[in-house]
């Protein structure tokens, strides 16, 4: 039987992952950890256990004590957040993926899925339809520690068989969780601004075109992935991801259209120069070939969406 561990299950990838986890394979398979205590609240319906993923040594005993047989790690410091602490961002993410990796190969874990971005990209690499083997020059802490991650699970795989998974995500998209210190962040917040009527200051410039998802399609993305036939999958280091790319510009007239008094203003801060040398658009045809990836939401579909739902979810999050 699959049974499936979490770590930083309280961010805004695993709070939706953990629920459709549950959905899949019922909750009583599902482990939520997360490093705060109080992010238990979050999880009524599964267990959860306090963890710090830089601890290996209390990260073995519940592998072991729990029968683990999958770790979905999630636990990280993302791009803005890391350029203010970037040595204890580069210590979590690096030192808690290699932690996880070398568990499993000791424990023999059935299969790992860590996701990357699209972070590991930077000035060098195409900005249009960026491929998936593109040139790496990431010039934040973030991206450097998600580009040697992926090097790290592909040598994993590679010498100890490591069924490790993994996926370069555009800037994710969701309602049912906090923004939590990413530059692509500000497609979260500007929905709650327009629905508490206040107006939006946008860190990033109007025209700068990020690649975005939204959540439903990551979390279907993420569950096809781990599910696909170990021979399908042609990719160890991370695969490139896409669905939509807009501008913050973009997103604020798809607003207007439902709040008209909607208004924006621009002052960008050091979170322009990260945004700037991401790609704008991602080429996705490997994973669309090796497990018939195929997003479902573009802007107006999840505009729409994210504002009948939204208000439901203030009070919870
Ligand atoms: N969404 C992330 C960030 O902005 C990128 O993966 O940090």
């Amino acid at each position: 039987m699959d049974k499936i561990l979490v770590t930083g299950s309280a961010g805004q990838l695993g709070t939706e992952l953990i629920q459709k986890l549950c959905e899949v394979y019922g909750s009583e398979a599902i482990i939520a950890s997360d490093i705060n205590h109080n992010a238990a609240k979050k999880f009524p319906f599964c267990s959860f256990i306090a963890l710090d993923v830089m601890d290996q040594v209390s990260l073995k005993k519940v592998i072991l004590s729990e029968n683990v047989t999958q770790v979905y790690h999630l636990a990280a410091v993302l791009s803005a957040s890391a350029e203010q602490k970037p040595r204890m961002a580069w210590d979590l993410n690096m030192d808690s993926l290699l932690i996880l990796l070398e568990l499993a190969k000791e424990l023999k874990l059935d299969k790992i899925f860590w996701p990357s971005s699209i972070a590991v990209f930077g000035k060098e690499s195409p900005k249009e339809n960026t491929g998936q083997n593109a040139v790496q020059t990431p010039n934040t802490v973030y991206g450097i520690s998600k580009s040697a991650g992926e090097k790290w699970c592909d040598y994993y795989y590679q010498h100890h068989q490591v069924d490790v998974r993994s996926i370069r995500f555009p800037g994710l998209i969701g309602y049912k969780a906090k923004p939590g210190g990413g530059t692509t962040d500000y497609a979260v917040d500007i929905f709650h601004k327009a629905l508490s009527g206040e107006s939006f200051e946008s860190f990033l410039k109007k025209d700068t075109r990020l690649p975005m998802m939204y959540m439903p399609d990551a979390i279907q993305a993420t569950l096809d992935l781990m599910e696909a036939p170990k021979e399908h999958i042609t990719v160890r280091s991370s695969y490139n991801l896409a669905a939509m790319s807009f501008t913050p510009e973009e997103i604020y007239l798809e607003l207007k259209e439902y709040f008209p008094d909607f208004n924006i203003n621009y002052v960008p801060d050091y979170r322009q120069e990260i945004a700037a040398n991401w790609p704008q658009s991602i080429n996705d045809l490997q994973a669309r070939k090796d497990w018939n990836w195929q997003s479902k939401f573009d802007l107006p579909q999840m505009t729409k969406d994210i504002i009948i739902n939204l208000p439901n979810w203030l009070n919870k999050i």
